[in-house]
């Protein structure tokens, strides 16, 4: 028994179930329609039986006009199994066993066709990683305290991906390059989210409910979308409205750069490095803003690894943007 516990416990402190609803899988996924067309969609940490991420797919499998979508079950210390719902299903897949998602409803899906995996359905397994090759976009939700594994993974094989992560993700440091880079940027939607719970979680004191069916479920106000799937929203302009005045937005202690502490009052006629909150990257158009760094890890901070400060105080994690030469 004790040992179940604290099985139970690790489990809970990891706090990597977290299962999105569909209506946030739609919201997101419907800025993404041009990039489904025939293409192969592998969802690499979802059970089949519980994921919205599954159940959008396979929903819209016409729709979108996919080719293919692959989910694997991760079953930690077991062997797993993979789902593939195909547009035109190959001979040797017929015999296999089939599965459908929606019990009791009359939609009609399509079948899909269940492999047993020898592995566990880790995303980092060599069965996870062979299907990753094939395929041609990553989207789900994957477990927070492996996100930057996670993404690593993906850039590595090259993957076109949209995936749910949270806001301090963007503050690692490989995981700001990709976004300095223009190699990935934010998704459109961006703040609070709720999402499913196991019933083990603990419940606490805010951010917590559990439902009319006794559901548990849990909130948080920092979730964000990573992608490199393009989309009209991100290349509207951000429209400035303040004058820069050195009063108001005074230089940090020891950078050459000057504070802002809302995203709405970016000056809009200051030249030089501006130091903005992290939230900026959701409103961030490439073709308005450069990203010049993290404040932390930028180059030329003379005490690297630490923020900046103000008057001898820290200032929150700022990051630095300067306005491209023609905006
Ligand atoms: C944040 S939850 C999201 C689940 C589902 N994608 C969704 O959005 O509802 C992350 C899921 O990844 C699974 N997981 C944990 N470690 C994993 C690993 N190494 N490889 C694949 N999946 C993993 C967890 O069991 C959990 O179900």
């Amino acid at each position: 028994m004790a040992g179940n516990n604290s099985l139970t416990k690790a489990k809970a402190n990891k706090e990597d179930e977290f299962y999105t609803q569909i209506s946030d899988v739609e919201k997101e996924l419907k800025h993404y329609t041009k990039h489904f067309k025939g293409k192969h969609v592998f969802c690499n940490c979802d059970d089949p039986e519980e994921s919205s991420f599954w159940r959008y797919f396979a929903l819209n499998f016409s729709r979108l006009g996919l080719s293919r979508l692959t989910s694997t079950h991760y079953k930690e210390s077991g062997e797993s199994y993979r789902l593939d719902i195909y547009k035109d299903v190959p001979e040797s897949e017929k015999h296999k066993p089939t599965f459908l998602t929606l019990e009791g409803s009359n939609i009609e899906l399509p079948l899909g066709y269940i492999t047993d995996l020898k592995e566990d359905g880790d995303f980092r397994s060599q069965e996870s990683i062979a299907i990753l090759q094939e395929c041609d976009i990553v989207v789900t939700n994957p477990p927070f305290s492996l996100f930057r594994e996670f993404i690593i993974q993906l850039f590595d094989y090259q993957k076109d991906f949209l995936i749910i992560g949270n806001q301090n993700a963007i503050t690692y440091k490989e995981i700001f390059n990709y976004l300095q880079s223009n190699q990935m940027w934010l998704g459109a939607n961006y703040g609070d989210m709720a999402f499913k719970v196991p019933d083990h979680y603990e419940p606490r004191k805010t951010r917590f409910w559990i439902d009319d069916f006794g559901q548990k479920w849990r909130s948080l106000g920092n979730i964000c979308w990573f992608t490199n799937l393009d989309f009209k929203k991100r290349h509207e302009d951000l429209i400035l409205y303040k004058k820069y005045t050195p009063d108001e937005f005074p230089k940090y202690d020891e950078y050459d750069a000057i504070n802002v502490n809302k995203v709405a009052e970016i000056p809009y006629d200051y030249d030089g490095i501006m130091g903005v909150p992290i939230t900026f990257l959701n409103k961030r158009s490439p073709e308005q803003f450069d990203l010049i760094g993290i404040d932390r890890y930028v180059p030329d901070n003379p005490h690297y690894g630490k923020r900046f400060t103000l008057n001898n105080k820290e200032v929150y994690a700022r990051i630095l943007i300067k306005r491209k030469a023609s905006k």
